[in-house]
């Protein structure tokens, strides 16, 4: 470094050639990243490995000096992961951080790893190797969570439950099919993901400031070593671009949502009106008044956290609005949302598959509910269709006076006397008693997809061949 030697305090020893004075303090706390970007340094020193093996490849920097650097920045690694490492704001961030380390270390030879290029295609590398390790273990976790689904899924193919649409009674399902539902929502975020995996998987470093380098660098040769299909094709959009930082921003508050909706559901079934489920005492708290209580906390928290990740993509979608081509400053606001996103997003999904293979499912509470609130009432209209011929708007008005018939004896379809059944309509026969029953509602509707135990254990099998 050629002005290796200069006092970081004065001015910056990185950047400070031109500058006669050091920041303001203000100025540098509003600059310095390192308090949050050192979270990148495994990657920001895989980089810099590659980088160098490439230089020397290319014979940009001697062997010689190439060995110096790898063996300087391999230390540094081992420095930064026992916490022997004084991280300093004066040197703003993690890229200057190890880049001044390594001078002390090795002395002169550390200003060549800089050679063809900067810090801007740094930090896009750097960010772009964090996010995408974010996303293949989001990816796990995700297997994980559809895994504890399916199982439970399995055990409750054949246990009924209301369904509902308006959260109001709408027509018996199974437990196992509810289950499902979920498994095709972590599903899709699962494919979200792997797109963004894909989408991202393009090496940044070599884009230089900007504008690429005269140097004669081999790009494809970093962009294999850091393990990227290939690397990025422009070298100016190459720094501008934060969409991969975005695409997991918007998958992660798609996932969120859906976690949240499964939260809310697990808070409204586990209440004594409900009573569905029984949380395990793993995942519920007491309260410090009422010793009765057992409170759903970690559903509430996993609820609540779709605020804070939604807020991320957000507040990054903000950031990068209208910014100018290419590298702006702003793009430094980038970190913060993505690791406190993917810190939550971990969280939450661990929490929901804690809570989905720990929860006791309390059948006889769901099985009476299912066959509550005239949930079968669908059924009557369809077998007047059927059997008696009836126009299906017909069928519906029948079974509505059905319904208040019921209603008013204060007693379910099944219930209701024959007799006052043909009052309705003369073609009823002891037949129809066949399908007013939860079960023979839930195993008629063999329809592709539908709730049936056999079409549910149907769409189990096709999950776990392609989990
Ligand atoms: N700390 C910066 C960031 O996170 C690194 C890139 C700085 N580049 C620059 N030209 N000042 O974005």
């Amino acid at each position: 470094m050629a002005d290796g030697t200069k006092d970081a305090v004065s001015s910056n020893q990185m950047w400070g050639g031109r500058f006669a004075s050091g920041p303001d303090a203000i100025m540098e706390e509003i600059n310095a990243s390192i308090g949050f970007d050192k979270k990148l340094f495994a990657q920001d020193i895989r980089g810099s490995v590659a980088h160098a093996t490439m230089l020397a490849d290319k014979g940009i920097i001697s062997t010689e000096d190439k060995d110096k650097i790898v063996e300087g920045l391999n230390t540094i690694l081992s420095e930064i992961e026992r916490g022997n490492f004084e991280f300093s704001r004066k040197l703003e961030d993690i890229h200057m951080n190890v880049e001044a380390r390594l001078a002390t270390l090795i002395g002169p030879a550390a200003g060549r790893l800089h050679t063809a290029r900067s810090r801007n295609d740094q930090v896009a590398l750097d960010f772009r190797l964090w996010v995408k390790e974010e996303l293949i273990k989001t990816e796990r976790m995700l297997t994980d969570l559809i895994g504890a689904f399916l199982d439970r899924a399995e055990e409750h193919a054949e246990t009924v439950m209301p369904g509902f649409t308006h959260l109001q009674t709408a027509q018996p399902v199974t437990f196992g099919h509810h289950c499902m539902a979920y498994v095709e929502m972590f599903g899709r975020d699962r494919q979200r993901v792997r797109h963004a995996i894909e989408h991202l998987d393009e090496s940044p470093i070599g884009a230089a400031a900007l504008a690429g380098t005269s140097f004669p660098i081999d790009r494809h040769m970093t962009a294999k070593a850091l393990g990227f299909r290939e690397p990025t094709r422009n070298s100016i959009d190459t720094v501008s671009d934060r969409d991969f930082a975005l695409e997991f921003l918007s998958v992660a508050a798609i996932c969120s949502m859906h976690l949240s909706r499964l939260a809310e559901e697990i808070v409204i079934w586990s209440t004594p009106q409900f009573g569905f489920i029984r949380l395990s005492d793993a995942f519920s708290t007491g309260s410090s008044i009422m010793p009765q209580k057992k409170n759903p906390d970690a559903a509430e928290l996993v609820r609540a956290k779709t605020g804070r990740i939604n807020g991320s993509l957000v507040a990054l979608l903000t950031v990068m609005k209208g910014l100018p081509l290419a590298y702006s400053k702003d793009m430094q606001e980038d970190k913060e949302q993505v690791f406190d996103a993917a810190e939550n997003l971990e969280l939450a999904i661990a929490a929901m598959t804690g809570m989905v293979r720990d929860l006791a499912v309390r059948t006889d509470r769901m099985s009476a509910a299912a066959g509550s609130g005239y949930s079968t009432a669908t059924d009557l209209a369809d077998w007047l269709v059927r059997e008696a011929g009836l126009p299906f708007r017909d069928a519906h008005h029948v079974t509505g006076r059905a319904v208040g018939l019921a209603e008013q004896k204060g007693c379910e379809l099944a219930e209701l006397p024959l007799e006052e059944l043909q009052g309705l309509h003369s073609s009823i026969t002891e037949k129809v008693f066949d399908v007013l029953s939860v079960d023979a509602s839930v195993a008629s509707r063999t329809s592709f997809g539908g709730t049936a135990p056999s079409e549910v254990r149907k769409q189990i099998a096709w999950w776990r061949n392609r989990n």
